[in-house]
């Protein structure tokens, strides 16, 4: 069996990840320029000021795109390029690039996918709060209906947001991310709130716009499975689900927020400021969101956390969904089972995960169109004769397309897979060590670019969409 003809198989970026020009054409600075300038805060002190320098490469980026086959490019946009303090004037600078690039994809046929936020917040704005300030969700709106009048004659396809629960979870948590807040319950569900109500309120002016196009968030999908069949653990998954799951999938799709923990919430004293206006928001757009994407990497394995809970001291690693730590609220704890397989960074392997996972998705939220917008491997990629013999990166998209395809067979409502990433690119915290990409970037040589082997590979699966998978 193909592939739907109208299933669409792409590659993925981020601005901060790729782009490099952090200070040119007048783009503003951002709460990633300035935070990962931290000695310690990332991997051996890697930033984005160069990146793969895709600011001055994007023509050769897009044109190694298009010989791939790749149908569809998801990309983000910085937002301190469009409006350097993030609600004040607009740089044209900025918006140029961004129609070059949406203007190169369209010159090859490859349709752009693009993400409002991918994390790079304008310092101006980090600076008076962030997430937790109102001021930030109100800027986002008027920077996305900028994106929509310049960019949506072109761009069809809008993701508001990419991940919530990391850029909030890490940066109010973990304090791994901007701003670098530690254990701070209230303002990590004050951050949400404010980005579910932005979400809400740009889809809102997008359909008020009428362009005929379709949008919707991506979060990174996590579905939690009990280690046995213990009660407790079962209880303790099950909790999971609603703190990873349906807190940023319910106030989306359904418009409100899952009981179960506004009711903790209430007790804890971790209820974020909401007013009615703007659950109402939440409520009154729920319906309009076209699609929602997965970024799918792992599940969690979960167990009751039965140690006392006390603050926490994260470190980098244990910051990146490695195994092993209990959760925020220390009901329960991740961990990393014998019989599993996992990644060389300590990410379980497992398609049947989110098989499972696109189920329990379907069960509460209906027939919601699906995209998976990220999913890939990340690896110290082998180098044979001069050659990227990154077999296990095929091997892992492999085994993840094989299910996706089973998934569509039993009425799971997905339209395209975007494979993380379209080139190998800045790991927010793991430097360039950690490789994703089709495309090999050399950083010994002039960031030189080179096909890797899964990057035929997955041309020829482009190509006979997906037969013999
Ligand atoms: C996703 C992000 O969470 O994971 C990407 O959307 C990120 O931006 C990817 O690069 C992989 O994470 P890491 O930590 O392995 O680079």
């Amino acid at each position: 069996m193909k592939f739907p003809h109208d299933f669409i198989f792409g590659a993925a970026s981020a601005s901060y990840q790729i782009e490099g020009a952090w200070n040119e054409d007048g783009k503003g600075i951002t709460n990633w320029d300035v935070f990962s300038k931290i000695p310690g805060k990332t991997y051996e002190g890697t930033n984005g000021e160069v990146a793969i320098d895709h600011y001055h490469r994007y023509k050769e980026d897009i044109q190694l795109m298009a010989e791939m086959g790749l149908e569809s490019y998801r990309f983000s946009l910085s937002w301190a390029r469009i409006l350097p303090t993030g609600d004040g004037e607009v740089n044209e600078k900025g918006l140029e690039f961004y129609n070059n690039i949406i203007n190169e994809c369209l010159k090859y046929g490859i349709v752009p996918f693009v993400t409002l936020y991918h994390w790079d917040l304008p310092l101006t704005l980090e600076e008076d709060g962030g997430w937790t300030n109102k001021r930030t969700a109100e800027a986002f709106v008027k920077y996305a209906a900028i994106c929509f009048q310049s960019f949506g004659d072109r761009v069809k396809h809008w993701i508001t947001f990419n991940e919530t629960v990391m850029f909030c979870g890490l940066g109010y948590l973990k304090g791994a991310h901007p701003p670098g807040i530690q254990n701070d319950e209230k303002k990590y569900f004050q951050a949400t709130h404010y980005v579910f109500y932005a979400h809400a309120k740009a889809v809102e002016v997008y359909k008020e716009l009428r362009q005929y196009g379709e949008i919707g968030i991506t979060h990174v999908f996590l579905p939690a499975y009990s280690v046995d069949d213990k009660q407790e653990n079962v209880i303790a998954a099950r909790h999971a689900n609603e703190y990873e799951t349906f807190w940023y999938y319910d106030p989306i799709l359904k418009g409100t927020y899952p009981t179960y923990v506004v009711e903790q919430l209430k007790e804890k004293g971790w209820t974020p400021d909401w007013t009615e206006e703007e659950l109402n928001t939440l409520q009154r757009n729920a319906e309009k969101n076209d699609f929602i994407g997965l970024n799918y990497y792992q599940p969690i394995r979960v167990e009751k956390n039965n140690t006392v809970f006390s603050s926490m001291e994260h470190s980098r690693e244990t910051s990146t969904l490695v195994p092993g730590s209990p959760s925020f609220d220390g009901y329960y704890r991740t961990v990393k089972m014998e019989n599993k397989t996992y990644t060389k960074w300590g990410w379980e392997i497992s398609p049947q995960g989110f098989l499972d996972g696109l189920h329990m998705l379907k069960a509460r939220y209906g027939d919601i169109k699906m995209y998976v917008t990220e999913n890939g491997l990340g690896d110290e990629d082998p180098i044979i004769d001069g050659e990227i013999v990154d077999v296990p990166r095929i091997k892992y998209i492999e085994q993840h397309l094989k299910v996706i395809k089973r998934a569509i067979n039993e009425g799971i409502h997905l339209k395209g897979y975007y494979a993380w990433s379209a080139i190998d690119l800045l790991s927010w915290l793991n430097g360039y060590k950690k490789q994703y990409g089709f495309i090999y970037v050399d950083h010994q040589d002039n960031l030189n670019r080179k096909k890797k082997l899964s990057y035929h590979w997955y041309k020829a699966i482009i190509k006979t969409r997906g037969e013999k998978l």
